[in-house]
């Protein structure tokens, strides 16, 4: 993606405003689209800009914004007091090398496309200050874009600059501009705080650029949802929306089927092979790995699995740090906790959690059981309510059930304990001591029957 020039890219991404109206304790730009803060959305996409470096310009909260993205390779610029746009870029400056071409970008305007940006650098070469617009049905709020006669563009006016003629433009300022370092810096040191927000605007620098005869052009982008900026939660919702759909139509393009691309939200990365099926309201988290022909039924969380060919998730299944091999079934109603990994064609019905446990290929755990801690081998039958007792309240313990066992229901197995190949476990059974290869194990209370039996009657 990454526009080829002769000089180098500085990205500067502006994130020391307040975000007021989202009244939150969190650093606006660490609130989250798609389960990524929308200032890692921005960074992402610098990154693939092939920039020579990417500053961030912080205040309010910076050290909460600077914990948060621990990478060396990003440049750091302090903004103490919130003076304006124009100061704000003026703190990275100094890193700035004068040959360099600035992108200014903001941190509160997560969705913004590399391709868009790219569009916007070519723009410079020759020396050009080159500013993203974009055609706004209410443009409140936001910069207007001053044309001459001829269409070029003169000036930015602020809303609250405006006089009512000028509020009616409604080609606005994105925010987002482009533009040789040597310049920027130039004008930059003469902006003024003559306004009505006693602001260094940087939107100023349009009218400087026009002034000294140097060239000024824009872009304007397609998709206004591209450029939105966040001040507030229903924004925020908006935006996520907008992302939620895009990453829909992605899937669908690539070949998997959904029930409702309105119902689904995938925030990280979902990777899907060939002929995946995708019920309504399931949530991918993390990274998400579907192989060929798996059905995912619908109200399903998945974070961070691998998923192997044609096995299915049933409805209302929790997983979490799972691998899945092939042909496996999993759920209705199953919590798959880290560190479960089924091997192939297992399956775990309802009402059955898991956690840290291998369970060894066409193995079934179908009903109403919980496994912790253990190693099942092949083909193992576990009974309903079937339960490791895995902790003793200050350690844990680990469960091995070699090959072939047969657990009937309403067992408890006391870990640490091993059943051999081929066991069977009669119903009922509290199992203490490990049970050697072929053999029953039964420990439950003897049936007595009593002849005659005369149930109580009332006094
Ligand atoms: C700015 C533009 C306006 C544009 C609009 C698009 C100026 C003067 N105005 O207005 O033309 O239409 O964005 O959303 O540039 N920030 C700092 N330090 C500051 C001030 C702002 O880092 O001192 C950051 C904010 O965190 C935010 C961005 O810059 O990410 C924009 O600031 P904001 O106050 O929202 O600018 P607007 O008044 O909306
Ligand atoms: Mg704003």
């Amino acid at each position: 993606m990454s526009p080829t020039l002769k000089s180098p890219i500085e990205v500067v991404i502006l994130a020391a405003g307040k975000g007021t109206r989202m009244y939150s304790d969190i650093p606006k730009v660490l609130h989250r689209i798609g389960g990524k803060p929308m200032l890692q959305h921005v960074v992402d996409c610098a990154n693939t800009l092939d920039a020579k470096g990417v500053h961030l310009v912080v205040g309010f909260e910076g050290q909460k914004i600077r914990d948060a993205f621990p990478s060396p390779a990003i440049h750091w610029a302090n903004q103490d007091q919130q003076l304006g746009t124009g100061h704000a870029v003026m703190q990275a400056m100094p890193a700035i090398s004068d040959e360099s071409i600035v992108l200014v970008l903001y941190g509160d305007v997560p969705l913004i496309r590399s391709q868009t940006l790219a569009d916007l650098i070519v723009k410079t070469e020759g020396g050009a200050l080159a500013v993203l617009t974009v055609i706004s049905p209410d443009p409140t709020g936001l910069g207007r874009i001053m044309r001459d006669a001829n269409g070029k563009p003169v000036a930015i006016i602020e809303e609250k600059d405006a006089n009512p003629e000028q509020k009616k433009i409604k080609e606005t300022n994105s925010g987002i501009l482009a533009g040789s370092a040597r310049k920027l810096r130039h004008w930059i040191g003469r902006l003024q705080t003559n306004n009505a927000q006693g602001e260094y605007y940087l939107t100023d620098v349009i009218a400087m650029a026009v002034a000294e005869g140097s060239e000024v052009t824009t872009v304007t982008v397609k998709d206004p949802l591209e450029v939105l900026g966040v001040n507030n939660r229903l924004q925020l919702s908006q935006l996520e929306r907008h992302y939620q759909a895009r990453k829909a139509q992605e899937l669908l393009l690539s070949g998997v089927t959904l029930a409702d691309p309105a119902r689904i939200d995938v925030r990280g990365e979902l990777s899907c092979e060939r002929d995946v099926e995708i019920d309504v309201n399931v949530i991918f988290e993390g990274r998400v790995t579907l192989g060929n022909r798996v059905k995912i039924g619908p109200n399903v969380v998945i974070r961070n699995c691998r998923i192997g060919d044609d096995s299915v998730v049933l409805a209302n299944s929790h997983l979490e740090d799972v691998l899945v091999a092939d042909k496996c079934a999993i759920g209705p109603f199953a919590r798959l906790r880290p560190g479960t990994v089924l091997n192939s064609g297992s399956k775990i019905g309802n009402f059955v959690e898991t956690k840290k446990s291998k369970i060894g290929a066409g193995s079934k755990i179908n009903h109403l059981s919980y496994i912790g801690d253990a190693t099942i081998g092949k083909d193992v039958n576990i009974g309903a309510g079937t339960i490791t007792c895995n902790y003793d309240g200050v350690n844990k313990f680990e469960t091995h059930i070699d090959d072939g066992v047969f657990i009937g229901s309403n067992t408890a197995l006391v870990a640490p304990v091993k059943l051999g190949e081929n066991v069977t476990i009669g119903a009922g059974s509290t199992i203490t001591g490990d049970v050697p290869k072929e053999n029953l194990g039964v420990a439950r209370g003897r049936q007595r029957n009593i002849e005659g039996w005369k149930r109580p009657t009332k006094k």
